[in-house]
């Protein structure tokens, strides 16, 4: 039975929100994790659900435990992680609502814990930072219930939590970035050195500053109204690859 970690950003997603809340302590070597970390047997496998900015909602991007996250997920028995991110499209051909599936990082954050090896005695491998076999399985699970999320993505992590000017999404998408959130980093390199593989489901919920149909601002009331359909995707989607859902 494998064990997934399902880690939730903005929003919480009905698969998690069904399971039992656990009684195990949040407390870590580390500092406290968010919780209400949430835990069962789904189908043939084990899910443990886990809202990177607690629940209710009280830490920002730059302010989230991600070392005490990504330790209690591997205390609890996490094989591997699934994460959603909400996100903004640098890439002009994806629009609020789409699913994408990244497969590089670029990180922009600064001054978060984002080791466990403060001796610096390790360097683990980072080139590929998400894991090209679930990447697969969840798009062939996808397709399988008529979702079509992109297969590939370049994550531009920013330190948040404000959104971004518009030359700093010029810059962005000069350096190859086609998407930009705020969470993905430290969390996806913690996990690596943890032996943990990610999956990354992005929401695309806005076009990112300067790129949308006003380039002078973003409008943040469609973009909690596209944060809604784009989870419901997200949660179909990981459903699936648990093969809880089927076309
Ligand atoms: N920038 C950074 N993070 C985000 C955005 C954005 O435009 N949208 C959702 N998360």
């Amino acid at each position: 039975m494998t064990a997934t970690a399902l880690i939730t950003g903005s929003g919480g997603l009905p698969l998690i929100d069904a399971l039992p809340v656990t009684d195990r302590s949040l407390k870590t070597p580390y500092g406290p994790a968010a919780g209400p970390v949430r835990a069962g047997n789904l189908g043939a496998g084990r899910l443990i659900g886990l809202p990177r900015h607690g629940e209710p909602r009280g830490l920002a991007p730059h302010a989230v435990n991600y070392r005490a996250n990504l330790w209690l997920l591997k205390q609890m028995g996490a094989e591997r992680v699934a994460a959603t991110y909400t996100v903004g499209s640098i890439d002009p051909g994806l629009v609020p609502g789409d699913l994408v599936l990244p497969h590089q990082v670029i990180d922009y954050t600064w001054g978060r814990a984002h080791t466990f090896d403060e001796s610096g005695g390790r360097h683990v491998d980072f080139t590929e930072p998400f894991d090209a076999g679930l990447r697969l399985a969840a798009a062939e699970a996808a397709e399988r219930i008529g979702l079509r999320p992109a297969l590939g993505g370049v994550y531009g992590c920013t330190q948040g939590p404000r959104l971004e000017t518009a030359a700093e999404i010029d810059r962005l998408e000069r350096d190859g970035c086609t998407l930009v959130g705020m969470t993905a980093m430290p969390e996806v390199g913690l996990a690596r050195e943890l032996g943990l593989p990610v999956l990354g489901v992005c929401i695309v919920v806005n076009p990112a500053a300067g790129r949308g149909p006003d380039p002078t601002r973003i409008d943040l009331a469609a973009l909690e109204k596209d944060r809604a359909a784009g989870l419901a995707g997200a949660g179909r989607l990981i459903a699936a690859l648990l093969g809880l859902e089927s076309g």
